[in-house]
């Protein structure tokens, strides 16, 4: 009985994790329910357990290498030179923080798709069950050669989006580089985290979680929007 209880546990929560992804915007594989692809699997358009994009030799010439960050990542970086939320580009902003010349890190690997310029399916290592990607478009969200086209589309200007791939912490990691903003150890049990010191996209959003509009933590958030909770996470405001 023991033993029976025990499977179930594990099967049950097994579920519960590929549920996260699974049904949600994220979920691109054949019963994904916005822009469809040919494969069953859905991990594959991010992660692949061999030949991940890491050396390189695999990467875009001059671009930064995205797999240093990301676990494991499939999926193509653009060669893409973005325009940047910075006290240049954005004069009347007052940051403190670093803002980087172009997206690095662990945003790349978002805006990989989300810039709309490569194909949700430009992965390295192809699933096994088909010979090449194709797509189902869905309106307002993927085009028929696999583009993100909808409000879900960034583009490569991110000048009217929040800065990331900005610094965070001072030098001697001892004080948020602007004094508006929190510890990090406050915040690190919430979900809400830095890539390498920065602020990337998933420092807000928890991208394998769809979230439940209930929470306040749809679309992939990664705290509750209830009361901006995810922005108090950082901001002392
Ligand atoms: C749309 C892209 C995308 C898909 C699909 C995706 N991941 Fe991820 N995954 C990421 C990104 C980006 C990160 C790093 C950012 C982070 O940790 O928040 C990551 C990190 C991870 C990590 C390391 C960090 C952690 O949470 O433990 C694991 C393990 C992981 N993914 C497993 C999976 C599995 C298993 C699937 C399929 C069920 C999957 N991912 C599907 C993008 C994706
Ligand atoms: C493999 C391609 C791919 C990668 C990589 C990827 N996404 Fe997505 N994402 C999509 C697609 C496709 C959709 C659905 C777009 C639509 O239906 O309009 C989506 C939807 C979303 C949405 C919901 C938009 C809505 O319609 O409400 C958010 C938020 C999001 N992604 C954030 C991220 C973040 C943050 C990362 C990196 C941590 C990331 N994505 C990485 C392909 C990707
Ligand atoms: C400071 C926190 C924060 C950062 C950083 C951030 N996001 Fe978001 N993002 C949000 C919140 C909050 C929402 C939901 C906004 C709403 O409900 O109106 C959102 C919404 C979205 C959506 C849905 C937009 C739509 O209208 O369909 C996408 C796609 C998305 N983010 C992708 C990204 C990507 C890609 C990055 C990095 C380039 C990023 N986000 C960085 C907080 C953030
Ligand atoms: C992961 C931490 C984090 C979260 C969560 C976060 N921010 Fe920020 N935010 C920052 C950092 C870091 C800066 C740059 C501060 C600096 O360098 O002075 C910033 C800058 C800003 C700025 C621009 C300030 C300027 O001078 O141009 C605004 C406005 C802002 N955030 C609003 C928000 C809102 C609204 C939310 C919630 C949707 C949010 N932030 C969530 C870290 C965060």
């Amino acid at each position: 009985m023991k033993h029976i209880l025990f499977a179930l546990v594990a099967i049950v929560s097994a579920s519960a994790l590929q549920g996260q992804i699974a049904a949600s915007p994220h979920d691109l594989s054949t019963t994904g329910p916005r822009g469809k692809t040919n494969t069953t699997q859905t991990c594959v358009f991010c992660h692949t357990p061999h030949g991940a994009i890491g050396s390189v030799s695999s990467e875009v010439a001059g671009q930064p290498i995205a797999a240093q960050l990301i676990p494991l990542w499939n999926h193509s970086t653009t060669a893409t030179v973005f325009t940047m939320y910075n006290t240049t580009n954005n004069p009347i902003s007052n940051l403190q923080g670093v803002v980087d010349a172009t997206v690095t890190g662990a945003s790349l690997a978002c805006l990989s798709c989300h810039d709309g310029v490569l194909a949700v399916g430009a992965i390295s290592n192809l699933p096994n069950d088909v010979a090449a990607i194709t797509y189902t478009a869905f309106a307002g969200g993927l085009d028929a050669t696999g583009h993100i086209i909808g409000t879900a589309k960034m583009g490569v200007d991110l000048t009217n989006d929040h800065p990331i791939s900005i610094t965070y912490m001072n030098a001697g990691n001892t004080a948020p580089l602007d004094p508006g903003m929190k510890m990090p150890s406050t915040f690190a049990a919430n979900g809400v985290k830095l890539f390498a010191n920065k602020v990337q996209c998933a420092s807000c959003h928890d991208v394998h979680n769809w979230g439940t509009v209930a929470a306040g933590t749809r679309p992939f958030l990664a705290y509750t929007m209830t009361a901006s909770g995810l922005c108090l996470q950082c901001h002392t405001k």
